[in-house]
């Protein structure tokens, strides 16, 4: 496993506009993407950006995540934590499928076939069981120019 930059951190939310509004007033962030639905996903996902550190393109972002119709796999972990929270951690990867074939190798259970996730690039899960307690997703790197589109 060739581990990359801790792309972002997964927060489930009930409401966006509510967690858009405590990033920007409370926490002071001030470039803040337009949400947008990731239907296969069944979720709304807004991105907020921390700022990049010196010399570096990316900071971490945040991933706001927000069920989508009653199916989507977020309103169980909504009924559980109804305020939202840490859903899950992302970190890139130069090579998806042979990251994957790397966890398989090991044994980690993932969550469903490799898709395009909502930077536009290749992802899969990693059980949270097999991780240490942590929802994991496993992001290859976006290529130059990619990034940002949202
Ligand atoms: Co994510």
């Amino acid at each position: 496993m060739k581990l990359g930059r801790l792309n972002h951190i997964g927060v489930a939310t009930p409401s966006i506009a509510d967690s858009i509004a405590f990033y920007r007033d409370v926490m002071g962030a001030t470039k803040l993407h337009t949400p947008f639905d990731l239907e296969e996903q069944g979720v709304k996902v807004c991105f907020v950006d921390t700022p990049a550190a010196d010399g570096a393109m990316n900071g971490t972002q945040i991933e706001l995540i927000e069920p989508l119709g009653e199916n989507s796999t977020l309103a169980s972990f909504l009924a559980k934590n109804p305020l939202g929270g840490q859903h899950h951690l992302c970190f890139e990867v130069p090579d998806i499928a042979e990251a994957r074939s790397e966890f398989e190798a090991l044994g980690k259970r993932i969550l469903g076939p490799t898709r395009i996730g909502a930077h536009g690039t290749p992802i899969f899960f990693v059980h949270p069981k097999d991780m240490g307690g942590m929802l994991t997703e496993i992001m290859e790197t976006p290529k130059e120019g990619t990034h940002w589109s949202n």
